[in-house]
């Protein structure tokens, strides 16, 4: 499967902050904030990355993530020239996705949590049909909604209700079988004039090949779209590395476990570095050795 992230958008709630830069290479406590979705879909195995973003910030991400290959990944890089909704990054994507499964990840969502990678890598499997997860929340008039009956089959779905059905919302981060970007043609604008991943879903849905898979209690889903999120995101991955000594969202250390670099590419890439994150590196090939 290959895997797009979805990095353009206005971030306007971010505004002034989001006039000069990406809200995606904001900083979360340690790291840009696009490594998080990137180390998502690397986590559900996934190596063949597309990331979309606006114009004008096209220079700064492939300064950032450069081909990939330090992490024994594939970034390639596609333009979208207005944030005219998360649909458009299947028709953005059609060559990249070359008639093959996809999963979409939103550049600014974050997911942790222990059994993840086990939960995504099977999603990260699917041929046909499309995958999504739902997740518990206290407020879910803010989020896309699924209903779901006795034995997790979708009911109903909805796009920001007034009166939601349930409080189970759908995450930034879906999968899709090789027949998305048809899917993706079919969907037209909504009354906010934008193509919602909403459609997509509803498509499966309606021919009966949607399934959604509920994440765990002990797993954290963040969004980081406003001030109050990007400072409680970083804040929780500020408390996680503290107490544990271990990194969120590290991409060298998900790449190196994974066995996606060498050790030796491991100890050039942790010399690029002169703080702390080089030391974690070096710190994780002496552990092992
Ligand atoms: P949103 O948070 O819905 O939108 P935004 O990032 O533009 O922010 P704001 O609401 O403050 O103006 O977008 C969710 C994610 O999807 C985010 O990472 C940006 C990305 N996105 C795109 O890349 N293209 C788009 O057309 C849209 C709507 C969003």
């Amino acid at each position: 499967m290959k895997g797009i992230v979805l990095a353009g958008g206005t971030g306007s709630r971010l505004h002034p902050v989001t006039r000069g830069v990406s809200k995606h290479l904001l900083s979360i406590y340690d790291k840009p904030l696009i490594y998080y979705p990137i180390s998502t879909l690397m986590l559900a195995g996934i190596t063949e990355i597309l990331v979309i973003c606006a114009p004008e910030h096209g220079a700064a991400y492939r300064s950032l993530l450069r081909d990939g290959s330090q992490w024994g990944v594939s970034i390639s890089y596609a333009i979208q020239d207005d944030p005219n909704g998360l649909a458009e990054a299947f028709l953005i994507g059609r060559d990249f996705i070359d008639g093959q499964p996809c999963a979409l990840a939103l550049g600014d969502n974050i997911f942790y949590g222990a059994g993840l990678s086990g939960q995504l890598q099977v999603l990260a499997a699917l041929k046909r049909g499309a995958a999504v997860l739902a997740y518990q929340v206290n407020d879910p008039k803010r989020f896309g909604i699924v209903e779901l009956d006795g034995d997790d089959k979708p009911v109903s779905l909805e796009e920001k209700p007034e009166t939601p059905k349930s409080n189970w919302a759908i995450p930034g981060l879906y999968f899709y079988g090789s027949d998305v970007v048809q899917v993706a043609e079919q969907v037209t604008p909504s009354a906010r004039g934008e193509l919602e991943i909403t459609s997509v879903n509803e498509a499966y849905f309606q021919r009966g090949e949607l399934t959604v898979t509920r994440l765990q209690r002990g797993t954290t889903w963040l969004d980081a779209g406003t001030f109050d999120s990007l400072l409680e995101a970083s804040q929780f991955v500020q408390t996680v590395e503290k107490r544990q000594g271990l990194k969120v969202a590290c991409l060298e250390e998900v790449a190196w476990r994974r066995s996606l670099i060498t050790d030796d590419q491991m100890r050039e890439r942790a010399n690029e570095f002169k703080n702390e994150y080089r030391d974690y590196l070096l710190s994780l090939l002496q552990s092992e050795s």
